[in-house]
């Protein structure tokens, strides 16, 4: 299949061009204008946006957390992440204790391989270092492409690691040539703040997010700098939510360290106010770090938009209201942590960043897919539009309109965080590797055509 996309207008992280993209075999294999080319399909951009197919390095599929599991599986959650433009995702596979990486990550693939509908891949959380398992890194950083780490200082007597863990996972990560990111927020006071409130009577959802306060995450980002400073090895932080944790990232980076950090939509349009809704209705905005103030918003944009802040991603961890979300009645440390975003993500930025901040759509796209694909090993596979390059296109329609709701979008959840909400622009065409697998509103893809992406050594930016 031979496909012409004509008409539209280009962009990738650094330029914008009107210009029409061949696309061949699964790669783009030419952009021009006035191609002499006889395509087997052409596709009218005229008036819209090409745009390389967004990735989501944080997502939660299938995923086994507090005694249950999201309700999103590889298919209905890559379904849902190609309807709103995303073009691969990079999931986590959780070790469980005494588990080895290699046969977490045998779980994960097996959860994935026939059910993915676009591209994917694995960072491997680890919850249980000891030598075994660091001398399992170097493994499955060349062997099975997974590039990149993820450690807990949260979740204790479940997933977090202490700090010798962390450094000599910073350590074997440096040396093998692999990133590490962390969930930073200082679990230890966490566990005991939470488990006080729950002693004394304060169980609503509230209270997960007063449990968690803005400096549990700054701690934990500046001590997982500190701690990568003397390793001397890179970090990523993941999901960063409060402007205090966002100092420590730029005062990082302005000292020349290599330290990365992604917020997540939510982060800049949600506030905790909302945990405070009736019928335990607050428990659907229960994650972690919590939702802040709206005073940690636009601090985040702006780093979203100057450079301190390098990715959104959306920590999609799906769980319905009704059956999941509800286990946590009488006690907030019983709600499944997480909110679904996935379909979210693309429209969130281009209204909220493009349309009212003047965040320019090449700046959008390297927030959604050239520096996640360059730190996560992608590049130029992925995140971007040039010759060579898997064909992971979304076309934008910015006269369109959507609105989110539960009904309205793919993820197998009840609930969206953004019920009601109209945004312009639209997700108009979305093709992986080539073939469409979105048109309109309808999803035309299928189940198992998305591939595992071995993936090579981050590029630090
Ligand atoms: O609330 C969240 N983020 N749930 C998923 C697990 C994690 O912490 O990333
Ligand atoms: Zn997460």
């Amino acid at each position: 299949m031979v496909t012409l996309i004509k008409n539209g207008t280009m962009f990738t992280g650094s330029d914008t061009v009107d210009a029409d993209i061949l696309v061949k075999d699964g790669k783009i294999s030419l952009i021009g204008s006035d191609l002499k080319v006889e395509p087997s399909q052409i596709i009218d951009a005229s008036g819209k946006y090409v745009l390389p197919g967004a990735i989501d390095v944080h997502t939660h599929l299938d995923m086994p957390f507090a005694g249950t599991v999201t309700s999103d599986d590889f298919y209905t959650g890559t379904l849902a992440a190609a309807a709103g433009g995303t073009t691969c995702v990079i999931d986590f596979c959780i070790q469980r204790k005494g588990q080895s990486l290699r046969k977490a990550l045998e779980e994960w693939h097996a959860k994935a391989e026939g059910k993915a509908v676009i591209d994917y891949a694995f960072h491997v959380a680890i919850s249980d270092v000891n030598e075994g398992i660091l001398a399992e890194m170097p493994h499955l950083i060349k062997e099975e492409g997974v590039s990149s780490f993820k450690c807990f200082m949260a979740y204790k007597n479940a997933l977090m690691v202490d700090d010798e863990k962390l450094f000599r996972v910073l350590l074997q990560a440096k040396e093998s040539g692999a990133l590490v990111g962390v969930h930073a927020e200082n679990g230890d006071v966490i566990d005991f703040l939470a488990r006080k409130m729950v002693a004394d009577g304060k169980t609503d959802p509230i209270y997960h997010a007063l449990s968690r306060p803005a400096e549990c995450e700054s701690e934990a980002t500046g001590r997982a700098i500190s701690l990568a400073r003397m390793a001397q090895a890179p970090l990523y932080i993941f999901h960063l939510s409060a402007r205090q944790a966002l100092e420590r990232v730029r005062e990082a980076r302005r000292e020349g360290l290599p330290v990365y950090a992604e917020t997540c939509p939510h982060y800049l349009f949600l506030t905790e106010d909302l945990l405070k809704e009736p019928d335990f209705e607050g428990a659907k905005y229960v994650m972690s770090p919590p939702l802040r103030s709206k005073d940690h918003q636009e601090p985040l944009w702006h780093a979203l938009i100057t450079g301190d802040l390098q990715v959104v991603a959306t920590d999609h961890g799906a769980f319905n209201f009704k059956g999941q979300k509800n286990m946590g009645r009488g006690d907030f440390t019983k709600i499944p942590n997480g909110v679904p975003g996935i379909q979210e993500r693309l429209l969130l930025i281009y209204n909220g960043g493009v349309l009212a901040r003047g965040m320019t759509l090449n700046r959008m796209v390297e927030l959604l897919a050239t520096n996640p694909a360059k730190l996560f090993g992608l590049y130029p596979r992925k995140g971007t539009l040039s010759i060579g390059s898997d064909a992971d296109i979304v076309i934008l329609d910015p006269n369109g309109q959507s609105k989110f709701s539960a009904p309205l979008l793919k993820a197998n959840v009840d609930y969206t965080a953004y019920e009601g909400l109209v945004l312009r622009g639209k997700v108009d065409t979305v093709l992986s590797r080539g073939v469409v697998v979105v048109k309109g509103d309808d999803f035309v893809g299928q189940a198992g055509k998305g591939r595992y992406i071995k993936r090579g050594p981050p590029i630090f930016i």
